[in-house]
């Protein structure tokens, strides 16, 4: 939710940083953005638009600052206050000397603003609050100076920084500059994510990486409640106290090819070929029993640990909740209990929530909102927590007890492909290494599933070749306004997945459903001609599959039968895509990508704006 992006350096175009970081960070909202830059002579030029980044790129190009010493620009998912340019970041006091860029939410800003009642306020932000407050004790500070002197300007405006930082309540990253200060920038964080990059006497920071991973792979990750100081030749990180602190810089491995669309059209549909890949990557070395010492390593997770938990329990939003639910059918199908809960539910399940139990959350961001709560919830009752991220270094992988990354660089399109299949992919070695400790999986078979599952990236490959048939059933079906989505057991969640992936990037109503429950009321809105996804594959339960496809058409329903090479014989289907036979606990791989690709090509041919859907951000970091 909201991107921000500041940069204060002499080498570059300060203009030309902030856009490109803008487009890097589009997709963590695009309602409305952005920018403020400071010349040499302490002007502030600030540019705002209601719409995407690319409006703002024309005005702002056409103005051809000059002399330019420091920028903050942000790009807008609305919390308070509707899009529209007058509520866009960056904002400012009432002078338009200091400007704020925020990511978050003052929970306490209609509280704080009874205080400034002589204040001029312009916008329904809850953001707004920040400069005003800024400007309030900077004028207190300043009449107690009787000469103000140019370098009073620092200490005051940090204090008042700091001052204003420990009087917020909610969750926030910010970015602050003043007038009277050229080349400063004060930021901070509470509950938000933000980054800073680390250049030859320049500075950027950031809610992610992307947003300068084209200058530099050098990085601070910021923690709660630490400020930090940045001008062109030094860097400073506080305590809310004002205490100074060390901090160790961390290398990020992501490559800026990673977040390019490469000549694709859609990072999404780039997203959707890159997942042999991530897969491959997470799997790499990790897999017991051919090789283990890197997921022992890496995660630093004993044996103990592995051994003694009382029960497994997932935990997540979104796609990554659906990787929780394949989750739980895959260690309970090992006899190891488990269970998996949508993030923003955890909360009331906290009161039977077993101490004993390993709480394993997954996430892509790492900085999704609800996600972090229940880390935080559980750990507060005593839980141990192991993470599957994607982003190094975000909020959750810095909670955690133990982390297993996913390796699928960085996702950029808001509907989550490769990072599903790379978390599936974490939970496979993950369950390969808790159920072989546990003496739930003998040796000779472990090595079989190893060897199955190093063989996946090779499977997937194949997959990529029904593209062009499923464009074929996309053509068939693209009028259509419903559509269905079932399976049962380990491929329910896969159900849910490929619903979700439909209504968020072509706003059709799709709905998944377990088969076994189509009876109990969900065949009643099947009617003629409307298409039902049903996957088939030649699991257990293909049997029971086959006789709610009979039931399905016999109402009139169009089916689309998701089959591998032997169930294809056995259904009948209007439509059926064949990906490749694996074993069960491997087949959500299998049907999951194919269920992209459909859900891709019906916003193509509807010609929508599949990387940044409407309504939608990447990463949710408000509750
Ligand atoms: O970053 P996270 O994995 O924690 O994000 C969770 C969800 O917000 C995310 O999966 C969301 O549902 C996607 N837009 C789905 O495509």
């Amino acid at each position: 939710m909201c991107g921000i992006i500041g940069y204060t350096g002499t080498k570059r175009d300060v203009v030309k940083v902030l856009i490109n970081g803008l487009k890097r960070l589009e997709y963590r909202g695009y309602d409305s953005c952005g920018s403020a830059v400071l010349n040499c002579e302490g002007k502030i030029e600030l540019d705002r638009v209601k719409g995407r980044v690319d409006l703002l790129v024309q005005r702002v190009l056409e103005k051809n600052y000059k002399n330019v010493s420091c920028g903050i620009a942000h790009t807008r998912w609305a919390t308070h206050g509707i899009p529209a340019e007058e509520n866009a970041h960056p904002h400012t006091d009432c002078r338009n000397e200091i400007v704020v860029v925020h990511n978050g939410i003052i929970e306490n800003y209609l509280e704080l603003k009874t205080e400034l009642n002589k204040h001029d306020f312009k916008s329904e932000t809850d953001t707004e609050v920040i400069p005003h407050l800024i400007e309030e004790l900077i004028n207190q500070n300043l009449r107690k100076e009787v000469i103000i002197k140019s370098e009073f300007l620092q200490p005051v405006f940090f204090k008042a920084f700091i001052d204003v930082v420990s009087k917020l309540k909610g969750s926030f990253a910010l970015a602050v500059m003043w007038s009277k200060v050229p080349g400063v920038i004060l930021a901070a964080r509470r509950f938000s994510p933000l980054v800073i990059g680390v250049g030859e006497e320049e500075f950027f920071v950031s809610s992610d990486v992307a947003g300068f991973l084209e200058y530099t792979k050098k990085t601070y990750f910021v923690d709660d409640d630490e400020i930090v100081f940045l001008d062109p030749k030094n860097i400073a990180f506080f305590d809310i106290n004002g205490k100074k602190k060390n901090k160790e810089i961390s290398l990020i491995s992501w490559d800026i090819k990673m977040a390019e669309k490469g000549g694709y059209r859609h990072f999404m549909i780039k997203e959707i070929f890159e997942q042999d890949i991530g897969f491959e990557n997470t799997i790499m070395r990790r897999v017991l029993p051919v090789d283990s010492n890197l997921f022992e390593r890496e995660t630093g997770i004993s044996d103990n640990d592995l051994k003694s938990f009382s029960h497994i329990h997932f935990v997540g939003c979104g796609t990554a909740y659906h990787a929780c639910l394949c989750g739980k059918y895959l260690f309970e199908s090992f006899g190891i209990a488990a269970d998996a809960d949508l993030a923003s539910e955890f909360p009331y399940r906290q009161n039977v929530l077993d101490k004993n139990a390993l709480v394993c959350v997954i996430t892509q961001s790492g900085e999704t909102a609800d996600t972090l709560e229940a880390v935080r919830i559980a750990k507060r009752n005593g839980n141990k927590i192991f993470a599957i991220v994607n982003v190094v270094g975000s909020t959750v992988s810095r909670e955690a007890n133990w982390v297993l990354y996913t390796h699928c660089g960085p996702e950029i399109a808001v509907a989550s492909t490769k990072a599903f299949t790379s978390q599936l992919a974490a939970l496979y070695v993950l369950l390969l290494h808790i159920a072989y400790k546990r003496d739930k999986l003998l040796i000779t078979k472990a090595r079989e599933y190893a060897k199955e599952l190093i063989e996946i990236p090779k499977v997937i490959r194949k997959i990529f070749k029904s593209e062009e048939y499923i464009k074929k059933i996309v053509d068939d079906v693209s009028d259509k306004n419903d559509f269905l989505y079932t399976a049962r057991g380990i491929n329910y969640p896969i159900a849910l997945e490929g619903a979700l992936k439909l209504k968020e990037i072509s706003y059709l109503h799709a709905e998944g459903y377990a088969a076994g429950e189509m009876k109990h009321g969900p065949i009643a809105i099947i009617n003629e001609g409307m298409p039902v996804v049903a996957i088939s594959l030649s699991t257990s339960d293909l049997e029971l599959m086959r006789s709610n496809i009979e039931e399905v058409k016999a109402r009139g329903a169009k089916v689309i039968a998701l089959c591998d090479d032997v169930s294809s014989k056995y259904v009948r289907a209007d439509w059926k895509i064949i990906v490749p036979k694996v074993s069960e606990w491997f087949s959500p791989v299998t049907s999951v990508i194919p269920l992209q690709i459909f859900a891709y090509y019906v916003a193509f041919k509807k010609g929508l704006d599949i990387d940044k859907p409407r309504n939608l951000a990447k990463s949710v970091t408000v509750k």
